[in-house]
């Protein structure tokens, strides 16, 4: 049977990883896959991080199974993490705890299908590499809507405005809640109000997917046009990623936020998004969550985490003007200024494939194949050698 299947080519951003750790040049930068680098170029466990799991080391008492939609506690801190706890939409929200951001918009599509089978879902062009695989995969049917302009190499916004005017009522839209993947360009508090306006009037369905909530601009702040549109909209989703945020990547936590008409809906919801749940996976994964919740329960590591996070979003701030700096001085015929003016770890660079797999074979330095690179792989080390290897092959 399994002869009758052909090979498929490595996921262009995972095969970076390998890549990488496979090349034996000392002076190789890694600017690839989405994972928080320090000024050492470590990803570092979070000490607020440390400190949960050891007390969750000391105090749990059992691995039994949790329920299909995780730990209720961890769902309702998650919930007021992204919705605020004074958000009148309250009471309406459900939050299932899932296999990080992956994993929500995955267990969302199942709940798209059941819904609406025939509905369409706009995706911004471009997108995170892997939404058209995951959300077409899963069965729904893809549109995607204007958003970055390369040539002026920021956002299309009278296009996208136009765009969404146009979408038919009752289709959903996928917005990026900040730190856009791959352009790390959002819109400003403005645009958000033109498009949470638009939202509303054309009926549309808002799907916001936050992986980076606390990268752009300070953790409630990257949520407020999330608040925002949860105060005018009868009905909207929201998958949460913990992976960068609480840099616990691998042990996958996420949430998934479904806003119903009303409470009776709601719970009609989670009867059916935890059905879908114990159809793929049964039950979410649990160490990583615990963490999460006790974290968010805990002033004094709340507060912790807070700071820790508030470091890494100042240091993907400074590593963007230090490399825009550096090219500056390497490559002056060329304006790279939008690289300072985006949000969380990713611009495009503005160079071709050809210069992208040429930096990556001559210079030992690896992005993924249109040029998005993660900035938390600058390093004061690296960054000249980046500069000047850019302006070489431009
Ligand atoms: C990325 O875009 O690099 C990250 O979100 C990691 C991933 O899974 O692709």
């Amino acid at each position: 049977m399994f002869d009758s299947l052909t090979a498929l080519p490595p996921d262009a951003i995972l095969k970076l990883i390998g890549e990488h750790q496979n090349d034996p040049r000392e002076n190789k930068v890694d600017l690839g896959v989405g994972v928080y680098r320090d000024e050492n170029g470590k990803t570092p466990i979070l000490s607020a991080v440390k400190k949960a799991e050891r007390h969750i080391l000391d105090h749990q008492h059992t691995k039994a199974y949790t329920g299909s939609a995780g730990d209720p506690v961890f769902n309702e801190a998650m919930q007021d993490l992204i919705f605020g706890s004074d958000s009148s939409a309250n009471g309406r929200i459900t939050t299932l705890q899932t296999p990080g951001g992956s994993g929500s918009l995955r267990i969302a599509a199942g709940l798209i299908l059941r819904a609406k089978p025939d509905v369409s879902l706009w995706v911004s062009d471009p997108t995170w590499n892997n939404h058209v695989p995951l959300l077409g995969g899963a069965g729904i049917q893809l549109e995607t809507y204007p958003y970055y302009d390369a040539g002026k190499k920021n956002l299309r916004i009278d296009d996208f405005l136009e765009t969404l005017n146009k979408i038919p009522s009752g289709d959903i839209v996928l917005f990026h809640g900040c730190c856009h993947n791959p352009t790390g360009v959002d819109p400003s508090s403005e645009q958000w109000r033109q498009i949470t306006d638009i939202v509303v009037k054309r009926e549309l369905l808002p799907f916001i997917d936050i992986a980076y909530q606390g990268l752009a601009n300070g953790i409630d702040e990257d949520v407020q046009p999330i608040r925002q549109l949860a105060e005018r909209v009868p009905e909207m989703i929201v998958s949460s990623s913990c992976s960068k945020n609480f840099g616990l990547y691998r042990d996958r936590v996420g949430a998934l936020s479904i806003l119903s008409s009303d409470a009776s809906v709601s719970k009609i919801v989670y009867t059916q998004a935890s059905q879908i749940v114990r159809t793929i996976y049964s039950v979410p994964p649990d160490h990583g969550a615990a963490a999460v919740s006790h974290i968010l329960r805990n002033p004094d590591l709340r507060a912790e985490w807070a700071a820790e996070l508030g470091e890494m979003r100042n240091r993907l701030k400074s590593v963007r003007t230090m490399l825009v700096d550096a090219l500056q001085e390497h490559a002056p015929a060329h304006d790279f200024s939008h690289i300072d003016k985006a949000n969380g770890m990713f611009s495009y660079l503005g160079i071709s494939p050809q210069q992208v797999t040429r930096l990556k074979t001559e210079f030992g330095i690896y992005m993924e194949g249109f040029g998005r690179i993660n900035v938390a792989g600058i390093t004061e080390k690296n960054v000249t050698y980046l500069a000047e290897s850019i302006a070489q092959v431009l």
